[in-house]
């Protein structure tokens, strides 16, 4: 498996030629939202000049510590943030499945470094997809992007509180990268642990099928599960490609000795049965289906034929994406299987709510029993509450897990 290092993450990064720090004031701009380019933005120096709060000397100082950040030595500002986000160490190595449910509500958080491997092999794609309730904020690649590869510097970091965070300093940089976190778009990742959970003590699977593959994690947390046979798919090519990989290796190593069958279709999911006879070849075959499906637009995903590319109007995706979706699932599995997915309840989209869980569980309902809904509450904070403040913030966000009987 090609593991992220940080010579991999580097060559991500086009840096340009030193210039002089004279130079780079007069240049610098404020990266305010997402998708904005250089010629768009706003001077920083001439920003700050018609603000009270900025005198020519904390100008000057806010300057000389972006110049020392992202012109002197923008590979250790890359390297300290690989180190903390990219990097897997021993402590994040997957090991067993932690159980993690209590009153029927289940802890996202428990082995949440086992989030990690997901951010190792698929740092590029989580951290460039644009979510649609973070209100324009720019991805976390674009951040980092664009402040090295240009005088750019990110809007959120000239704040009174953040601008001592710009230095060449580990424990400094690490505030600086709270902010960019908390304050920029990015995928939500679901915990392998969570998916091993759920896979072996809900749904206790040994015939699994995947309608997505979640950036690998339920294949991962289904490692540590009673999997006999994985099927999963997904529209972007190399999720597909580092699945079948990790499936590879995973069953290559003696000490695992492991017989775990799987196929991988790279096709969306409402096509599989036009595409490849899906319904002939698992007729009747599964004895569950687990995944969190795209959540039409809150998160926008870069590659492949995605649903919302298909479906752009809410109205058409449930129909074309999920119910043609749902009807497959329907006829793969066996009787008295569990269809189950994983959705946020509701979220605001451009102009509406949009009641997402209702919508794809009422859908769900024509054709299984409903057998449950539990919920998850996730720790980490993602873009399904990015637009939260303050203590509702801390207190994170919650997801359903909704269970249904063929
Ligand atoms: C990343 S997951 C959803 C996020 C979730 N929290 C997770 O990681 O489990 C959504 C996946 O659905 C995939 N996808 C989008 N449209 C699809 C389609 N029509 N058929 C199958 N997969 C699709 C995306 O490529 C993405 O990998």
């Amino acid at each position: 498996m090609n593991y992220t290092s940080y010579n991999d993450f580097l060559k991500s990064f086009d840096i340009p030629e030193k210039i002089e720090y004279s130079e780079y004031k007069s240049k610098l701009k404020l990266l305010a939202k997402y998708g904005e380019t250089y010629e768009e933005a706003k001077l920083f120096v001439e920003w700050a000049n018609e603000s009270e709060l900025w005198t020519d000397e904390l100008i000057e100082d806010f300057c000389q510590r972006c110049y020392d950040v992202f012109v002197v030595s923008p590979e250790m500002f890359l390297q300290n943030w690989y180190d903390s986000h990219i990097k897997q160490t021993a402590r994040q190595n997957i090991s067993g499945i932690t159980p993690c449910e209590s009153n029927g509500v289940i802890d996202g958080s428990k082995k949440v470094e086992y989030g990690r491997i997901i951010k190792n092999l698929f740092w590029e794609d989580v951290y460039s997809t644009y979510t649609t309730n973070s209100m324009g904020l720019p991805t976390t690649y674009e951040v980092l992007k664009k402040c090295v590869e240009y005088p750019f510097i990110y809007r959120m970091w000239k704040q009174p509180s953040s601008q001592k965070f710009v230095a060449k300093d580990k424990k400094l940089n690490s505030s600086l990268f709270g902010i960019l976190r908390g304050a920029s778009s990015k995928a939500s990742i679901f915990n392998p642990n969570t998916a091993g959970y759920i896979i072996s003590n809900i749904l206790k699977s040994e015939k699994l099928f995947t309608p997505c593959l979640g950036w690998a994690s339920y294949l991962i947390g289904s490692f540590s599960a009673n999997v006999k046979h994985y099927v999963g798919v997904d529209v972007i090519p190399h999720v597909v490609d580092k699945c079948n990989q990790l499936c590879e290796e995973h069953t290559s190593n003696p000490f695992i000795g492991d017989d775990l069958k799987f196929d991988f279709y790279c096709c969306p999911s409402e096509q599989l049965d036009k595409r490849h006879d899906f319904i002939e070849k698992y007729k009747g075959y599964f004895d569950s289906v687990f995944f969190s499906p795209p959540y039409f637009d809150l998160e926008v995903y870069n590659g492949g034929e995605q649903s919302i590319e298909s479906f752009p109007n809410y109205q058409d995706w449930l129909k074309g994406y999920w119910e043609e979706t749902v009807k497959i699932c329907y006829e793969v599995l066996e009787k008295g299987g569990t269809f189950s997915f994983v959705i946020v309840p509701q979220y605001q989209s451009k102009k509406e709510t949009i009641y997402i869980g209702d919508d794809l569980s009422n859908i769900s309902k024509k054709y299984f029993t409903e057998s449950g809904v539990k919920q998850i509450q996730w720790k980490t904070q993602t873009s399904l509450d990015v637009a939260k403040s303050g203590k509702q913030k801390e207190s994170g966000n919650s997801e359903r897990l909704y269970l249904f009987t063929k």
